[in-house]
């Protein structure tokens, strides 16, 4: 694959794949350690690699402690913007530390030690980032759970990763409504098997809860009576934190993140958002997604950055335009978003008029990821706000970029519909069903060669075999994406689409077939296909096709009815799952596969051909007819 030519980034890509140890090695320099490691790369268990063996260190310390020691105690740290409150909140590097440091003593005082696990379920309030951070300092594991998943789903976690405390507020807040999270916390525990002794709660005074005085302690009570702790010396191989995404089943895969992953992600600040210490770094995600976690919390303070929180909507909250005034009151240099986010504004203001009143003369890049970004969008946001809109790809699993175009190595040309170039660490091929390479141009499985950079996943939490399965196992020496698409003769990368039956909702990750389950835990349910149909805002939405018991005789509109809430209530309001049809039976392949991806080939639209092996080809006239009862494909 031909990087472009002498560029500094080349020079930088060509050095990681061939010496991977010496330039990993260089990045780790810029954290601190408080030992030195003793290999840099352990390849002696390959599939399985370790970065920074022996290594000790703190993400923690090297994302404060070590920035005030260093002169920038006064500096924002974290600004939280709030659009559904209205509230404002600036907090230096010495007030995190510090608050920082009297959690983790609170956490301590509870029982919390090095190795626990602490469950995370907050909206973006500051008090959640002092958690998390609070835990790193300990040498705990921190698992954020997203607030807008419903109490089972919590509960999974909760029994999944066996925590010793979780860490909750009374509420979230969504426009038009508020998100009572103390009683979703409350059901999930009732449903878990493990049963963690404390929690405690951050009462927000929108809707405050009724605390358990036997269960649950209050934040400020708890920090209060704290002392500050110092931060723990842990192993780079130590796990950071567990972050739970979809599978291809209803039990979610418990992410893995190790302590030296920290080295890739202060690598990636100058090199690919090239944004310097002092800067302002926005990501607008959600501090319980992937994004959230790196970029909103640990890179740019391991950086020392500004980072911005920013509780609400790109639309509605209150406008359109909320999006410019963060940028124009905090001088963000740097934004980072979900192309669902761009499309919702960009449907309200399509010709961007709402952008005249905001100053945006610091701002200096906007970058896209969670999707593929559309040629429509991007072109209406590079027009509209005149800096390179860059898209990236990246997941759960690695942490940071696997493609994209590293502004701070030099910016590539742009190539629309391509994530750019494969990041420095990233060693990308596209293979065929054997594992062959293909050519350039042809689509296939996009597959990394082992070893993967720094960063990315260590393994799935208590479930060694399931990593080596979902990852390592169908191609011998890589690393399976689950994503298909095609390297150009230049290298770029094009993301066209999942392998497996995972989809995305407005830059969320879901199973199929964990709604699936949801939907078959219905009485009158026999049999329940979901598929991910187009959607202009969000990407995807999850559409259901059911085949009811015989014998049902149940209005189709209640069943379906309930079947929404029923999703709603399981998985959580984040799905987005809204539509359904009751069909007669569902098509299959002859050894019984349901033939998902031609039934949304048919609701989009798609040119299509029989599969060869479908059991009776006279179905999908049937599934056509329920598609377009629902109006698809779209007129
Ligand atoms: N807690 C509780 N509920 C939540 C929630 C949370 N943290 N986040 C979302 N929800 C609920 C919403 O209230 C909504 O409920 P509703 O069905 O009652 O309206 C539902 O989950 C879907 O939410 P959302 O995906 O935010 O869709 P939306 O229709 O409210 O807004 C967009 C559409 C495009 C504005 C919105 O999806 C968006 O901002 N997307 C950006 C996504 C993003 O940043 N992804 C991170 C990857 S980088
Ligand atoms: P998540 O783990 O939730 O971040 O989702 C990761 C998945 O989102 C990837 O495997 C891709 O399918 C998709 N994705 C993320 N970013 C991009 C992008 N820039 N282009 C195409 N697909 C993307």
């Amino acid at each position: 694959m031909s990087a472009p030519s002498d560029s500094a980034f080349a020079a930088a890509y060509r050095r990681s794949l061939e010496d991977p140890q010496g330039f990993w090695g260089e990045a780790a320099a810029a954290l601190h350690w408080f030992a030195p490691y003793d290999r840099v790369l352990d390849d002696d268990d390959a599939p399985f690699y370790r970065w920074f063996v022996g290594g000790r260190t703190n993400v923690c310390y090297n994302a404060l402690d070590r920035h005030v020691e260093a002169g920038r105690a006064e500096q924002p740290a974290l600004i939280y913007h709030s659009a559904m409150t209205g509230a404002r909140r600036t907090l230096t590097y010495r007030a995190l530390t510090d608050e920082t440091a009297r959690f983790a003593g609170a956490l301590a005082a509870q029982g919390v030690e090095y190795g626990d696990r602490v469950v995370i379920y907050m909206p973006m309030v500051p008090e959640a980032v002092v958690a998390m951070l609070a835990c790193a300092r300990l040498g705990a594991v921190h698992s954020v759970v997203f607030g807008g998943f419903a109490a089972p789903e919590l509960a999974a976690r909760i029994d999944d990763c066996r925590p010793k405390l979780l860490v909750a507020a009374s509420c979230g807040l969504e426009p038009g409504r508020t998100i009572a999270y103390h009683p979703l916390m409350t059901q999930a525990l009732e449903l878990a098997e493990h049963k963690p002794a404390r929690c405690i709660v951050l009462q927000r005074e929108e809707q405050p809860a009724t605390l358990d005085p036997a269960r649950d302690l209050d934040w400020h009570a708890a920090i209060a009576d704290a002392e500050p702790v110092p931060c723990a010396e842990v192993l780079a191989t130590d796990p950071h934190y567990i972050l739970y995404t979809s599978g291809t089943t209803g039990q979610p895969k418990g992410i893995v993140r190790d302590t030296g992953g920290a080295v890739m992600l202060q690598w990636t600040m100058p090199n690919i958002y090239q944004s310097a210490p002092g800067e302002r770094f926005w990501a607008a995600s959600d501090i319980g997604w992937v994004v959230g976690h790196s970029y909103i919390v640990y890179a740019p303070l391991l950086n020392g950055n500004t980072t911005l929180m920013f509780e609400g909507k790109p639309v509605g909250t209150p406008d359109a335009a909320e999006f410019w005034r963060v940028i124009a009151e905090h001088k963000v240099s740097t934004l980072f978003t979900a192309p669902t986010a761009l499309r919702a504004i960009k449907r309200e203001d399509p010709d961007g008029s709402m952008l005249a009143d905001c100053d945006l003369s610091g701002f200096r890049a906007l970058f896209l990821a969670g999707e593929r970004t559309d040629t429509d969008t991007l072109n209406w946001a590079r027009e509209r706000l005149g800096v390179p809109v860059i898209d990236h790809w990246w997941q759960t699993e690695t942490g940071s970029a696997i493609a994209a175009n590293c502004l701070g190595l030099g910016k590539m040309p742009i190539k629309d519909g391509s994530s750019s170039h494969p990041v420095p660490g990233w060693h990308l091929e596209v293979l065929d069903a054997e594992g062959q390479p293909r050519k350039s141009g042809e689509i296939g499985a996009l597959a990394a060669k082992l070893p993967l950079p720094p960063g990315c996943l260590s393994g799935i939490w208590g479930a060694q075999e399931r990593y080596f399965d979902t990852y390592l196992k169908n191609y011998p020496g890589y690393y399976e994406t689950g994503d298909a698409g095609f390297l150009d003769e230049d290298g770029y990368v094009f993301v066209m689409a999942r392998t497996d039956d995972v989809i995305n909702v407005a830059g969320h990750r879901l199973a199929t077939g964990a709604l699936e389950e949801v939907l078959c835990g219905h009485p009158d349910v026999a049999e329940a296909a979901v598929i991910g149909v187009q959607d202009a805002l969000k990407g995807e939405l999850p559409l259901g096709l059911v085949v009811l018991n015989r014998g049902v005789e149940r209005a189709v509109e209640t069943v379906i009815e309930e079947l929404v809430a029923r999703i709603r209530e399981h998985v959580g309001a984040v799905a987005a799952f809204r539509k359904a049809a009751v069909v007669a039976r569902l098509p299959k392949t002859r050894s019984g596969k349901i033939l998902r991806g031609t039934m949304k080939k048919i609701a989009d639209g798609s040119d299509w051909n029989m599969p060869a092996t479908v059991d009776d080809p006279a179905i999908f006239d049937e599934i056509a007819e329920a598609l377009k009862s629902l109006n698809y494909p779209p007129k």
